[in-house]
């Protein structure tokens, strides 16, 4: 079993950026996690991060079909990234969202995404262990499949 773990524009500066809101790890760190808990679990995990919604889309059209599932993060683009949603409309796979923060209680422009309506789920304001806990949901329903 293989999942995707995308992470969208900022991301790639985790540990840096405002550590009272998104925790002080750096996304190294936090993908280290992931492919820890990823070994225990017994499956594979592939990274992906871009500052650029084209190139994220084009991950996704390239590279999302031939895994089980996707973990996004997709940073600011949550709130506006149309095409971003129309990408992940079209995979055929779970895509659980993932969100540092709890959007919910920040500003009113991050309350909204556009992307939850397509995707599986939504985790929001876990920190890191937002993704981790998504590997094993993702696992668990892959697992239950007929
Ligand atoms: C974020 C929340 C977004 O509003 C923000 O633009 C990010 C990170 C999060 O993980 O909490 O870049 O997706």
């Amino acid at each position: 079993m293989s999942f995707r773990v995308i992470n969208g524009p900022n991301l790639n500066t985790l540990g840096e950026r405002n550590q009272a809101i998104y925790g002080t790890l750096t996304l190294l760190e936090i993908e280290e996690k992931i492919r820890c808990l990823a070994n225990d679990l017994g499956v594979e995990v592939l990274f992906f991060q871009s500052n650029n919604e084209g190139d994220i889309i084009d991950y996704i059209q390239r590279r999302g079909t031939d895994v089980q599932g996707i973990i996004i993060n997709p940073g600011a683009l949550t709130h506006y990234g149309l095409s971003l949603r129309d990408a992940l409309i079209d995979v055929q796979i779970p895509v659980i969202e993932v969100h540092l923060s709890n959007i919910y209680s920040r500003e009113e422009f991050r309350r909204h995404s556009v992307i939850t309506p397509v995707v599986r789920g939504q985790l929001t304001g876990l920190g890191w262990r937002g993704y981790t806990a998504a590997l094993e949901l993702l696992v668990d329903i892959v697992k239950e499949k007929p």
